[in-house]
């Protein structure tokens, strides 16, 4: 169902809650749960207001409205793409057939597993940020930061509303965990490994928004290729606003990157780090770090669950109508990473079996895209200096490479070596410390901080030096 977004509801709609009493009354009482979470493990800084964008439609001509609102009264809402008329499944078994409106009860416990490990991952992030707002480089920064952390509130109703409306009681008790599991928490740790690491300076928020968000926009997309209709119309939704928090990170590193360049010209010198700025080579471990661990977050090479979720149209591919196959892949082989004979290599597998290899490697090539782009920043300020990611194999906690260790140049290593060298390649204490040093607030309008150029644009049209927030 899609019916005209409901401002008016206490939780605001395009879903046509109020025809449901049981299903509005269920989130209505969730609602206060939300609420109390989010001043728990929400934002630490108190503030005002904040000028935030706030989603009120999913049409072409406009969803977001931008104002001045405090963060405790943002209208989180359930917002799902319109419906496509006609919309037919485009792969697995049941390709051709038209897409389910309701959740066919086969496939009640997968959909909900992937609903869930999703879902985790919103409330997840906020709590991982917390703390970043008391360290922000300028205001501009601030007012992105709880942009972020709204919207991964508002992904978190996405999928609660999914849990509520489509699960029943299992969906409600889902619902309540998902609270409930905190990020880094030893008792109830988040599910995912990735979100469980600590976010503790803004180098690691924009490494994060870049690499990790990353993650979530390929695994959104997988989703919003599903056969059950609503979850398709949720992610494809969710992916509009996920394309600001991949902004964030890949402008975030930029104005990391150019300031680091600034200073190394200036001072002719390889580290910039006694001059105020972020080394190129604590910027090289940050990114190792967070590719890495976000490379986890696709699951091991191979998997017989993801070739069942296919086949079943539960989960597709990254864009998959423009892929030039069958859609159905029982026919078709790819190549994946592999141990031969403990050696670093690849293997051929069954493509419904490798789909993780298939949707990991997309998200690699976009995340080199980033990396060409600080590359350029280097280039043009005259620096032979050079980012990369590192290899699959390295500091690998998941797949083929989790049981060895390897340089980022994918050299494989004896455990002595890694232990003796990793500081070269993951950041050290002393690189977190020194990276924790420059992390003084600049909370003061159109300033900034020593460690990062200022952005090209503001946001919504705004100057760089406009009031975005208002602290308390
Ligand atoms: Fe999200
Ligand atoms: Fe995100």
């Amino acid at each position: 169902m899609s019916t005209a977004p409901d401002y008016t509801e206490k939780i605001p709609n395009n879903v046509g809650l109020r025809e449901d009493r049981r299903l509005q009354r269920a989130l209505e009482s969730w609602q206060p749960n939300f609420l109390t979470w989010w001043q728990e493990m929400g934002p630490t800084l108190p503030t005002q207001d904040v000028y935030l964008r706030t989603a009120i439609n999913v049409g072409r001509a406009g969803w977001a409205h931008f104002g001045h609102v405090p963060m405790k009264d943002y209208r989180w809402g359930i917002f799902l793409a319109e419906r496509a008329d006609g919309r037919r499944i485009g792969f697995g078994e049941h390709q051709g057939e038209p897409a389910w409106q309701k959740l066919p009860g086969e496939y009640r416990a997968d959909l909900q597993r992937l609903i869930v490990i999703q879902g985790d991952t919103e409330p997840a992030s906020v709590e991982q940020q917390r703390n970043l707002g008391a360290t922000a480089p300028s205001v501009y920064d601030l007012r992105n930061l709880f942009q972020v952390n709204v919207e991964e509130g508002r992904h978190l109703w996405a999928m609660v509303y999914l849990l509520h409306a489509y699960f029943g009681r299992a969906g409600r008790e889902e619902a309540e965990q998902l609270l409930h599991r905190h990020s880094g928490s030893t008792q109830s740790p988040r599910i995912l490994g990735a979100f469980n690491e600590e976010t503790p300076d803004w180098l690691s928020f924009f490494m994060f928004t870049y690499f990790t968000d990353r993650d979530g926009k390929y695994q959104l997309g997988t989703l919003k290729e599903s056969a059950f209709d609503p979850l398709s119309r949720t992610c494809e939704f969710m992916l509009k606003e996920e394309a600001h928090h991949m902004m964030v990170g890949t402008t975030g590193i930029d104005r990391v990157v150019e300031r680091t360049a600034q200073l190394m010209v200036e001072h002719e010198t390889d580290d910039a780090g006694p001059h105020g700025a972020i080394g190129l080579h604590v910027i090289q471990k940050y990114l190792n770090f967070h590719y890495s661990v976000s490379l986890d977050l696709f699951g091991g090479e191979t998997s017989t669950n993801v070739a069942n979720y296919y086949t079943a149209g539960l989960k597709g591919r990254w864009l998959e109508d423009r892929r030039k196959d069958d859609h159905k892949l029982t026919d078709d082989s790819i190549m994946v990473d592999a141990l031969r004979d403990g050696e670093i290599g690849q293997i051929e597998v069954a493509a419904l079996t490798g789909l993780n290899t298939d949707l990991r490697r997309e998200y690699t090539a976009d995340c080199q895209s980033g990396v060409n782009r600080w590359n350029k920043i280097l280039a043009s300020a005259g620096l032979p200096h050079r980012l990369k990611l590192p290899h699959a194999a390295f500091n690998r906690k998941v797949g083929a490479f989790a049981s060895i260790e390897a340089s980022p140049d994918g050299e494989l290593l004896p455990a002595a070596e890694w232990d003796r060298r990793q500081g070269q390649w993951l950041p050290t204490d002393v690189d977190k410390t020194h990276v924790r040093s420059l992390m003084q607030p600049v909370h003061e309008r159109g300033k900034i901080a020593a460690w990062i150029a200022p952005p090209r644009s503001g946001i919504n049209g705004k100057p760089f030096d406009y009031d975005y927030v208002h602290l308390a």
